[in-house]
């Protein structure tokens, strides 16, 4: 039976995750499912990022998925609590949808040893405060600053990371996030589509900071969640297949996705 792992993001951020997924764990099978039609989400509602993440995750479900991962931090902050507690109990109770920012809180205080911290992030993220809630939970003591970069998205949906054009936009809210602590001395990508500015961020701050990407952190946690949950991780099928679904032009996806996954990439077209 096909039951993959849904990887679910609202455009082409989310397959800087998937590759890392993938790296470590290739075996299973996978369907990633861009809502590049709809994005960004960054700068929706509550109401309307979470009713387009149901509205993917439901499809997922339909594919056969006993597990989606929201590899997208907007529809993590808005959607998966309400998804958890309100949805799944009724529509599937044996399945799972987990986020990007519990497994990220997890461990973000270990990267700092000012214990002052640096968040980069959509507006939607910044607006939610939900990294800020999570990460007091395990890290109490730790300093957090936010930044909201709404043209960062934009830029890396539009192909447009590596120009001179972005340069102005990263230079200006980095600056802005160090301008609130001098002691910053780890920054989180906290948007999927982030590591595509890595290259500038890199050169933009300062050699003493530290730059982390979500991609390798969820995956190292997706590897031990199904560890402890050999009920799900069972039930997940292991033929090593990928499948890309775009609810925007296939083509546009192909040419674009390659450079997030690392890969090439041939979608399908799903019209929600
Ligand atoms: N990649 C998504 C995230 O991690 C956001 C992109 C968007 O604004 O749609 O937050």
């Amino acid at each position: 039976m096909n039951q993959p792992i849904g990887v679910f993001d609202s455009g082409y951020g989310g397959l800087t995750v998937l590759r890392e997924i993938v790296h470590k764990l290739p075996q299973y099978d996978y369907v990633y499912l861009g809502d590049n039609a709809r994005t960004p989400y960054g700068t929706r509602s509550f109401d309307t990022v979470y009713q387009y993440t149901l509205e993917c995750v439901r499809h997922l479900f339909d594919r056969g998925c006993r597990l989606v991962i929201l590899a997208c931090n907007t529809a993590s902050a808005k959607a998966l609590r309400n998804i958890q507690q309100l949805d799944l109990p009724t529509l599937a109770p044996d399945r799972r949808v987990l986020g990007v920012i519990r497994p990220t809180t997890e461990v973000i205080g270990t990267y700092s040893k000012t214990g002052h911290v640096g968040i980069l992030a959509t507006r939607g993220t910044v607006t939610s405060e939900s990294y800020l809630v999570e990460i007091e939970k395990f890290f109490p003591d730790l300093s957090v600053f936010q930044e909201a970069c709404p043209m960062w998205v934009p830029l890396v949906e539009n192909g447009e990371y590596a120009s001179p054009g972005a340069d102005y936009f990263v230079q200006q809210h980095i600056d802005r996030l160090l301008g609130k602590s001098r002691k910053i001395d780890t920054l989180l990508l906290a948007c999927t589509h982030y590591p595509l500015l890595l290259n500038k961020i890199r050169q933009t701050a300062p050699p003493n900071v530290t730059i982390l990407s979500q991609g390798g952190i969820v995956a190292d946690s997706l590897v031990d969640y199904l560890k402890r949950h050999p009920e799900l991780e069972t039930q997940c099928s292991k033929h090593g297949r990928r499948l890309f679904l775009t609810t925007d032009s296939t083509d546009d996806f192909d040419r674009q996705a390659t450079i997030f996954y690392g890969d090439s990439v041939q979608s399908v077209h799903l019209a929600l």
